[in-house]
């Protein structure tokens, strides 16, 4: 039987398969179980033993309060030591004008066990990663793609409906710059009967791409530019902030932000069943008094951030201790899958 393939760097949603996000649910699953609220000291000191005396590199060019807390936090409860610097391109090399590609190469020299990096520019992570003997996990670059959040946003789908085939998913906000939709997408297009409701200002819709993808996909969607009816009878609605960090000006004045403000109103216009999630953080697209709602699980879902991050770092280290595939110090054209 053919050896399935692994995933070594976790640079793009478009690596993950169905059979390889049902198994690693179940790891999550367990380590859910084993975290429970909190931790008790017998369960921290098993967890701990895990990758004692293992390192993780922790490189953030963007700002990051969960996902960087939560790889950090999740390194640790696994009992590695955590290295590294929030505000990269200030307190790194990047300000002496060191490239991403000589950075990476740098931090593989010290033989880490793993090297997470947020970065801005789009895409440069996927063609330098090859510079790293050890897995590269992309924690987000620029408006491209977050494919750990996408496990942390698909787990939490996963434990609210308790499946992943016949969910109606509307999709909020900022869809032209936020990575997290654009990463998402790729992997609900796995799913059986999978419905999309998009909605957002016309000047930051999604992309031709993702909607070429959903169509070959078989995926239906409709788009809209402002909240509707239509949300009624969504079972997930997923919202998202203005990347007002990367929009233009134009964009940013072309639409008035209350026709995308969830409020108590549009709560009581969702199914009672439904579930209110968003990556974080909010600005104003949602109403603080929405968060006492309890459909409102944008807080939950920031903390399963730690069992799945605990979980990818188990399936990257788990066994593969010496080895470096695709290794190759000389720049070339990346490849992200191992084996
Ligand atoms: C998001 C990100 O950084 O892309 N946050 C996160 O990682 N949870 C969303 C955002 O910045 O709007």
């Amino acid at each position: 039987m053919a050896k399935p393939q692994r995933l070594y760097h976790i640079l793009s949603s478009a690596q993950f398969t169905r059979e390889f996000l049902e198994d690693f649910f179940r790891s999550v699953d367990s380590f859910v179980t084993q975290l429970g609220q909190r931790p008790s000291k017998p369960t921290k000191d098993m967890l701990a033993a895990m990758y004692r005396n293992y390192l993780m590199f922790n490189f953030f060019y963007e700002p990051s309060t969960r996902t960087r807390f939560s790889f950090a936090t999740a390194g640790n409860r696994l009992g590695m030591r955590v290295e590294g610097t929030d505000n990269a391109k200030l307190f790194s090399s990047a300000a002496k004008g060191e490239s991403l590609a000589h950075t990476i190469a740098t931090l593989s020299a010290m033989a880490p066990d793993l090297i997470v990096i947020r970065h801005h520019e789009n895409g440069e992570l996927e063609e330098v990663a090859h510079r790293s003997a050890v897995p590269i996990i992309n924690a987000g670059d620029g408006s491209n793609e977050h494919p750990t959040q996408t496990l942390v946003d698909l787990y939490t789908i996963y434990r609210v409906m308790g499946r992943l085939d016949n969910i109606r998913i509307a999709i909020g906000g900022d869809l032209k710059y936020g990575r997290t939709v654009r990463s998402l997408v790729q992997v609900l297009s796995l799913f059986d009967d999978i419905r999309l409701l998009f909605v957002s200002p016309k000047a930051l819709s999604i992309d031709d791409e993702t909607r070429a993808h959903l169509h070959i996909a078989g995926i239906p969607f409709v788009e809209e530019y402002k909240i509707t009816a239509n949300l009624r009878i969504a079972d997930i609605v997923y919202w998202t902030r203005t990347q007002a960090e990367r929009a233009t000006e134009e964009e940013l004045g072309s639409f008035d932000p209350d026709d995308f403000k969830i409020s108590l109103e549009t709560m009581a216009m969702f199914k009672q069943s439904m579930a209110l999630l968003h990556p974080l953080p909010i600005n104003n697209e949602i109403a603080p008094e929405v968060d006492n709602d309890e459909r409102a699980l944008y807080f939950t879902q920031a903390g399963y951030g730690v069992p799945v991050r605990m979980a990818l770092i188990d399936y990257l280290l788990h066994g593969y201790d010496v080895q470096t595939p695709e290794f190759s110090p000389i720049p070339g054209v990346a490849k992200i899958w191992q084996r």
